[in-house]
């Protein structure tokens, strides 16, 4: 040990915490301190020099004392203050998104229909016409088949599109399971429209399907019902009346009773206390037979129903342009369980 190096130790030496300060005192301050060597040596020294020596070696002495006794006062004073950190101050708000409006009513809808059974299946949004049509007993030339209706991707005998509905995966789910089939398919749809507030050329379904021996138009009634009310409230009737689609027969339009002004009247239902909801019906025979399912076996109903609509009157936003605009002003109103 020597004066030069312990003078630099001293220089740099930092003491944040009791156990640095600690090893600080027994190495300079405590019985067996690292300064007792170099008094020790000054008998070795030459007596011209011990003055000068010793001299040093006390300035050393001192340096440590003050070091000590600083970094002690400085640590007892943090300590009273408490930690560095105010455990007690209130955090920093967390800014979170929201939802969008349709993923929330998707959700309650996929929710409201797991309760009884139903699972969720998804396909793929381009389709091939047999998927999209055939299967689903649209005739060669049914005006849906219409450049004007759909987007096609390629003409001829690999002909391709962007899906005009839903429906499309109650064929693929049909082709891949054996009855019974109780599933519900959400996803994006594409037509040929002029967007504007009351049409746009994508938006979204809810498709559903039951397949099973037995299957009758009174489950449908009944599944629907429960649905209407699940959503809309406890109060919720829903009527049905006659409709066509290629796929279901017989079909029907339902509508739910009006749940901003209690069926009682008002713009949103054009004062008819009803607003439609879905499309619906019995699986048409030959959409089973298409599928390699024997009508004469089983049964099953189907429906279809667009989330944007449902946002509309959940949510009272009635231009569907919103919906895809990302303005961040619209989408952060909307919070789970609003609805
Ligand atoms: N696919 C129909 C549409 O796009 C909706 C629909 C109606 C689906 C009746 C169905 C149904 O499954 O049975 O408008």
């Amino acid at each position: 040990m020597n004066i030069e190096v312990l003078s630099l130790e001293l220089n740099q030496v930092q003491l944040q915490d009791e156990q640095a300060l600690e090893q600080f005192r027994i190495r300079f301050l405590g019985s067996k301190n690292v300064l007792k060597e170099l008094y020790a040596a000054i008998k070795d020294i030459p007596n011209d020099q011990k003055r000068a020596y010793g001299q040093q070696v006390n300035a050393l002495k001192e340096r440590a004392e003050q070091i000590y006794h600083e970094a002690k006062a400085a640590l007892t004073q943090t300590q009273a203050m408490g930690t560095a950190e105010d455990l007690s101050r209130p955090a920093g708000a967390v800014k979170v998104g929201a939802h969008h409006p349709l993923s929330l009513i998707r959700r309650e809808i996929i929710e409201i229909f797991n309760r009884v059974g139903f699972v969720v299946s998804e396909g793929p949004e381009i389709e091939d016409d047999w998927h999209n049509f055939s299967a689903l007993n649209f005739p060669p030339e049914h005006p849906a088949r219409d450049m004007q209706d759909t987007f096609f991707i390629s003409k001829g005998a690999n002909e391709l599109a962007l899906r005009t509905h839903t429906s499309s995966v109650q064929v693929r789910v049909m082709e891949d399971q054996a009855p019974p089939i109780r599933t519900i398919s959400p996803g994006r749809v594409y037509r040929n429209e002029a967007i504007s507030a009351r049409a746009h050329c994508f938006f979204h379904q809810v498709e559903g399907l039951y397949i099973d021996k037995g299957v009758s138009f009174a489950d449908l009634k009944q599944t629907l019902l429960y649905f209407a009310q699940a959503l809309f409230g406890p109060q919720t009737q829903i009527r049905m009346r006659p409709s066509y689609f290629p796929f279901t027969e017989p079909s029907a339009e339902v509508d739910v009773s009006c749940s901003l002004c209690n069926a009682k009247g008002c713009n949103v239902c054009k004062h008819t206390g009803w607003l439609e909801i879905m499309g619906c019906g019995m699986v048409d025979p030959n959409v089973l037979e298409a599928c390699d399912i024997d009508p004469s076996v089983y049964s099953g109903f189907a429906f279809g129903m667009g989330v944007e609509r449902i946002a509309q009157l959940k949510y009272r936003v009635t231009d569907l342009r919103l919906y895809s605009e990302n303005d961040v002003r619209f989408l952060r109103q909307f919070k789970p369980g609003m609805s």
